[in-house]
Order: structure tokens, then C-alpha cells, then sequence
């Protein structure tokens, strides 16, 4: 069966792919040659995941699955979440942005904080929704270059460093996006 996975990204839809191969197809939205960038204007992870998926299926009628993340840091009173790729600004620089939380807990004792990640399906115009979190602190600097985003701040817990330090394997097997999309790969299997 043929799923569309609402991204631009080809990264994460190899990743993907691999996990629901050979049962489902899954193409990108440039594989639908549709380069539209949809807007996430919800304020709301689950909210901009649905935003994506039912756009896919009004417009093409496909079957279809999105994910949106956000890093939520209990201090900040769950910020930046859906803010994360532009907290410091439209640039979407991930070195202002991690400069800008390391400011906003200079000084600040309680660094917890956790990934999550919400993954919205339209499966032939029936609605589910899957989650994946992972615990961890916000670290007082920069460790590590591998990774994106936030990771060189981010240290899971049970680990000694940030995700900015681990191989991608481990990290796909204890990251938010690594569980989201386990559960979803479940769900599709038992489908
Ligand atoms: P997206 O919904 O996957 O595009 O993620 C939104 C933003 O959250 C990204 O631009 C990053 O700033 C941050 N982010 C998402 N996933 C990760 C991750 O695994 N590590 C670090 N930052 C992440």
C-alpha cells in the first residue's frame, strides 16, 4: 500500500521508509511532485502534525502521515515546543537558538526538559495519532557535533553525554521521533 510521508526531508523519510518496507511504500512530498510548503501555523505540536497529514489527503486523496517535534524545558514553562526551529528567530539558526536557552537558564538549578514528537496518520480518511518522548537536561554548554538541532545541549537520561555525542543508531533507539515512529510502524503492521 502507498503512504505519503509529509516531508520535504529526505533524511528522515530513508530513515522511514526502511522501518515499513516491504509492506508499505512510502514517498515524500517531492515524489508527488508537490513542493508546496504547507504553513504550521497551529499552536500545538499535535495540531501542526494534523495540519500536514489532512492537507496531503484533501489535496491528493493518499493516505498519509506526518510528524512535528518540539523540545519542551519544564523551567520555561514547556517552551520553545512548537516554537523550536524559530525560537531565536525566522533565521531558524540552531546555534542562536541553543544560545538563546542556555541564556534563559543561566543561573537556573532545575534543567529538565524532554523531547517530544507527535505523528498525525490519515489512513484512508480514518484519524490516529502516536507520541514519543525522551527525558533528559539541558546542559550548561555545548557537547559533541554530531546530530542537529539541539542536540549538543540536550543529554538523555541514563546517558553520560548529549545526543550530540551518540552514533545515530542510538540515538534513533531512545530518541521522541525513534518512539513516535515505532509506534506507528506497530500500528501499520497489525493493519
Ligand atoms: P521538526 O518538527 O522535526 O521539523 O523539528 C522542529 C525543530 O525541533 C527542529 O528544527 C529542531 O530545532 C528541533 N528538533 C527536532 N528534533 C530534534 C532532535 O532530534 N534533536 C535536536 N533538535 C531537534
Amino acid at each position: 500500500m502507498k503512504l505519503v510521508f509529509a516531508t520535504h526531508n529526505l533524511g528522515k523519510l530513508q530513515e522511514v521508509r526502511e522501518l515499513l518496507s516491504p509492506d508499505y511504500e512510502v514517498i515524500g512530498l517531492n515524489d508527488l511532485g508537490d513542493h508546496e510548503e504547507i504553513e504550521e501555523t497551529a499552536l500545538t505540536l499535535e495540531g501542526n502534525a494534523w495540519i500536514k497529514a489532512r492537507a496531503v489527503w484533501e489535496k491528493h486523496g493518499l493516505s498519509c502521515f506526518s510528524d512535528d517535534t518540539g523540545l519542551e524545558i519544564e523551567a520555561l514553562n514547556n517552551a520553545p515546543g512548537v516554537f523550536s526551529a524559530r525560537y531565536a528567530g525566522q533565521a531558524k539558526s540552531p546555534d542562536a537558538n541553543m544560545d538563546k536557552v542556555l541564556t534563559e537558564l543561566n543561573g537556573v538549578k532545575n534543567r529538565k526538559a524532554r523531547f517530544r514528537t507527535a505523528v498525525a496518520l490519515v489512513l484512508q480518511g480514518e484519524e490516529y495519532l502516536f507520541e514519543g518522548t525522551v527525558q533528559g537536561e539541558i546542559t550548561s554548554v555545548r557537547s559533541g557535533v554530531k546530530g542537529f538541532g539541539y542536540d549538543p545541549i540536550f543529554s538523555p537520561d541514563g546517558f553520560s553525554g548529549t545526543f550530540a555525542e551518540m552514533d545515530a543508531a542510538t540515538k534513533n533507539e531512545i530518541s521522541h521521533r525513534g518512539l513516535a515512529m515505532k509506534k506507528l510502524v506497530a500500528f501499520l503492521s497489525a493493519h
